[in-house]
């Protein structure tokens, strides 16, 4: 017989078929002629409960089985007369796969803290956190690709492996096969021609400059794959890897940009919504009882637009006292985006027109010399969730920036390129998709929305 999913069971019209249930125990309860087991096969957050009664040839073994055990069992799908629950198995045949001790099994009925989860993260997706996460992960994905496939973008997978600092904000990490006691040198300095690629070479800290590339010939692009940043910053939204989706879209500016932003989050968070129902309900009770309230509220509302000098003015004269300093010219601190989103506005806000100093070099520039086209997208308990631009397609500007910026003319010639031949207008951004999911879950902390995280000091399994 085929194994049925859990999540098919209990979605069917009504009872009455024998099925195959394949799972791992969640509880057992026994009495003298009776067991009621719990099993979970991770298609739904819900257990599916299998009643064995003492006729059973195997009773024994229903009667011996423990949490984390993995169980086969054939029966039949029966309304279920307890509550909770549509439908339950009345058991013909239990067979036991893989056993579990009791004794040592490091997963218990109570609730665990997230950081003992942590260390168990090769247990951790057997908890309904870990099983509620990792569906919630592959739909967010899902809608992703679904939004810009719908709207005709093509999906491109740009290098891992780069040359290319595409944030300039030197946070890399180095891939090399050198042997790092005994570095070839020429004089005091490496030899990198010695190197694998005979040049330096890091992990990825964004697939951007490559979409902007395809999106030369291509139009509407996007790109979806993991990303690397050395940042040294232990925080709750900080990851040293992370993934990243980036659409580039020729012939758009600024605004158009924003427009696609917006309707991008609304897609994705309805889908999450409507696909997801069980397992945001479970975050809802035990994470984050604003979450699906919040989430409902922002499909149905118009983000925010405001320019990085009236954010400003709303921090100076919010009253608030903030641990960071609010002047024009310093980046907006998580304190300052949350107020923003949270208190001052109560929805997103997509905020522009960053002064140049703290944005990368590739922003397209304004008239006014001092801020750039730039738009950082902010959600209420996040803060910052997508932060993008309109590019400078004006080669003379941008060759300008890359000299300020300290950044090799040659090395970047071919980005220059692409505005000596046909260069259009163009815009991007990249949605931080942890803390996508880390939104949609209320989840606190990005560890735990990952499945294993890569911080300072941490690179377990
Ligand atoms: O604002 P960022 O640095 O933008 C870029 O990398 C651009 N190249 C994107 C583009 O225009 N195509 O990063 C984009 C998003 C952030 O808004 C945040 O959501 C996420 O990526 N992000 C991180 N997420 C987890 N851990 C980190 N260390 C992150 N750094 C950025
Ligand atoms: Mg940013």
């Amino acid at each position: 017989m085929r194994r049925s999913k859990i999540s098919e069971i209990l979605g069917r019209q009504q009872a009455g078929d024998e099925v195959l249930v394949q799972g791992w125990v969640k509880t057992k309860r026994s009495s003298k002629s009776v067991s009621f087991i719990h099993v979970n096969d991770g298609s739904t957050l819900l257990d599916l409960q299998i009643v064995a009664d003492q006729s059973l040839p195997s009773f024994q073994v229903a009667d011996s089985l423990s949490t984390g055990c993995s169980v086969s069992v054939t029966g039949t799908v029966v309304d279920s007369p307890g509550k909770g629950q549509k439908y339950e198995i009345h058991a013909t045949d239990i067979v036991l796969v893989g056993g579990s001790d009791p004794e040592t099994y490091p997963l218990q009925k109570k609730r665990h803290t997230a950081e003992f989860l942590r260390d168990i993260a090769h247990l951790r997706p057997r908890t309904n956190t870990f099983g509620a996460m990792a569906r919630v992960r592959n739909a967010v994905a899902f809608s992703i690709h679904s939004f810009f496939q719908e709207r005709g973008f093509n999906y491109i997978q740009t290098p891992i492996i780069t040359t290319s600092d595409a944030e300039g904000a030197g946070s890399m990490f180095r891939v090399t096969t050198l042997d790092l006691n005994k570095l070839p040198k020429i004089g005091d300095a490496i030899d990198y021609e010695e190197d694998f690629f005979g040049k330096p070479t890091f992990l990825t800290v964004s697939g951007q400059l490559e979409a902007e590339i395809f999106s030369q010939a291509l139009s509407d692009v996007y790109t979806f794959g993991p990303t690397f940043r050395a940042e040294n910053s232990n925080t709750s939204r900080h990851l040293a890897e992370f993934w990243m989706v980036e659409p580039e879209v020729a012939f758009c500016d600024l605004d158009d940009l924003a427009n696609l932003a917006e309707e991008f989050l609304k897609h994705v968070f309805k889908n999450v919504l409507d696909r997801c129902s069980d397992d945001l309900a479970f975050f809802n009770r035990w994470h984050d009882q604003t979450v699906i309230s919040t989430l409902e509220d922002i499909v149905s509302s118009n983000f925010e637009r405001i320019t990085y000098t009236e954010a400003l003015e709303l921090l100076k004269n919010s009253g608030e006292k903030f641990e960071f300093p609010v002047e024009w010219g310093l980046d907006l601190q998580s304190e300052h985006e949350r107020y923003l989103t949270e208190s001052r506005i109560g929805r997103p806000v997509i905020v522009t027109d960053y002064p140049k100093e703290i944005k990368a070099f590739y922003m397209r520039m304004n008239d006014d010399g001092k801020t750039v086209r730039a738009m950082d997208t902010l959600v209420p308990r996040i803060g910052e969730i997508i932060g993008g631009s309109q590019r400078e397609e004006r080669r003379d500007v941008l060759l300008a920036r890359l000299k300020d910026a300290g950044l090799s003319e040659t090395e970047y010639s071919w980005y220059l390129d692409l505005r000596s031949y046909g260069t259009v207008p163009h815009a991007g951004f990249g949605l931080g998709f942890e803390r996508t999911v880390q939104f949609v879950t209320g989840v606190s902390n990005i560890r735990d929305v990952i499945p294993f995280p890569r911080t300072p000091k941490n690179a377990e399994f």
